[in-house]
């Protein structure tokens, strides 16, 4: 079967785009799978995953936001399928936050960002940590190439209208890093890590062209999530912990060799991704040399 057999994996936000891929990643190579979603059609993605893999595959409606259906779907996991060994946090969502928002507007928006792509993150960790000590598993938050250093100097790869986005992305890195420090300090043999993408073919980034439907040739740049999801498994199979691994179209989507610092690495040539952060020298996530 796979590598992943006997094994448990839960995916957030696995109705459409990159958690269906990594679902169906992670029941190919034989693990059983727990996806939940805001979205009903998170039920039929289970039933195609189920059929095509052979695996048990279930849905729960869970909305991340709240913290008391992050603590429920956890409850319905660990009784369900006995344990986890693979959580993937990958539910998030993306928006322009303008300027010129009401300071109505902007509060409610800075809790609706904080509340779904940093507190649930947070929250389901803490109700799964205790399974994944015990069966030695996972953490793969899933962040972006927002939080990456520019692809030119002066230049930034976050989003000038999407502060709150960016910024709820950036918090991810703290949970990365303090949980892989955290458990490799008391012994414990669970690996944390980050995927930061760029520009990948999901509903959420057609979504920012207008009616949904960006050109074809724009398309064909983009990583696919399928390349995402392999992605996910090779990285499984890596055994590395601390990493924010990050993929840029244009180049092959592939595991970038390990910090062993638990840094940022990327998949594109080094020279093009140390530049330091938002421009400025000295680099500050250079190697030592
Ligand atoms: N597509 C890209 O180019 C890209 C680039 C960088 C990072 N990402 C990240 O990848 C992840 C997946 O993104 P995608 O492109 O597949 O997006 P998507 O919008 O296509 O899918 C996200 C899924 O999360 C679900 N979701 C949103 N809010 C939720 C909530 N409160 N509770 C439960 N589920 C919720 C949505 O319903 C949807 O099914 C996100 O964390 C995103 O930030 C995507």
């Amino acid at each position: 079967m796979g590598f992943l057999d006997g094994k448990v994996g839960v995916v957030t936000g696995a109705a459409q785009g990159l958690g269906t891929a990594y679902a169906r990643a992670l029941a190919s190579e034989g693990a059983d799978v727990a996806i939940c979603d805001v979205k009903p059609e998170v039920s039929a993605v289970a039933d195609e995953i189920a059929a095509t893999t052979g695996r048990t595959v279930r849905a729960y409606p869970c909305d991340v936001s709240q913290a008391e259906a992050v603590r429920g779907f956890a409850d319905a996991v660990l009784r369900d399928f006995g344990g986890v060994d693979v959580v993937v946090m990958n539910a998030a969502i993306y928006g322009s936050t303008p300027l010129d928002l009401s300071r109505e507007e902007a509060l409610s928006e800075y809790q609706r960002f904080m509340d779904t792509n940093v507190r649930s993150v947070y929250l389901l960790e803490r109700a799964l940590a205790p399974s994944l000590v015990e069966r030695e598993g996972d953490i793969v938050v899933i962040s972006t190439d927002h939080v990456l250093p520019p692809v030119q100097p002066g230049g930034t790869r976050g989003g000038p209208g999407s502060d709150l986005y960016d910024a709820s992305k950036w918090v991810l890195n703290g949970y990365i890093q303090a949980w892989a420090m955290g458990f490799a300090a008391n012994g414990q043999n669970v690996r944390v890590n980050g995927l930061g993408m760029g520009a990948t073919d999901t509903p959420m980034l057609r979504g920012v062209f207008p009616g949904g439907d960006p050109p074809e040739d724009v398309v064909a740049g983009w990583m696919t999530p399928a390349q995402q999801a392999q992605l996910l498994l090779d990285l499984l199979q890596d055994g590395r912990t601390g990493d924010l691994i990050a993929s840029e179209p244009g180049h092959p989507v592939e595991l970038p060799p390990r910090s062993d610092l638990g840094q940022p690495v990327s998949n594109m040539p080094h020279e093009q991704f140390h530049h330091g952060l938002m421009g400025l020298e000295p680099a500050i996530w250079e190697n030592p040399t």
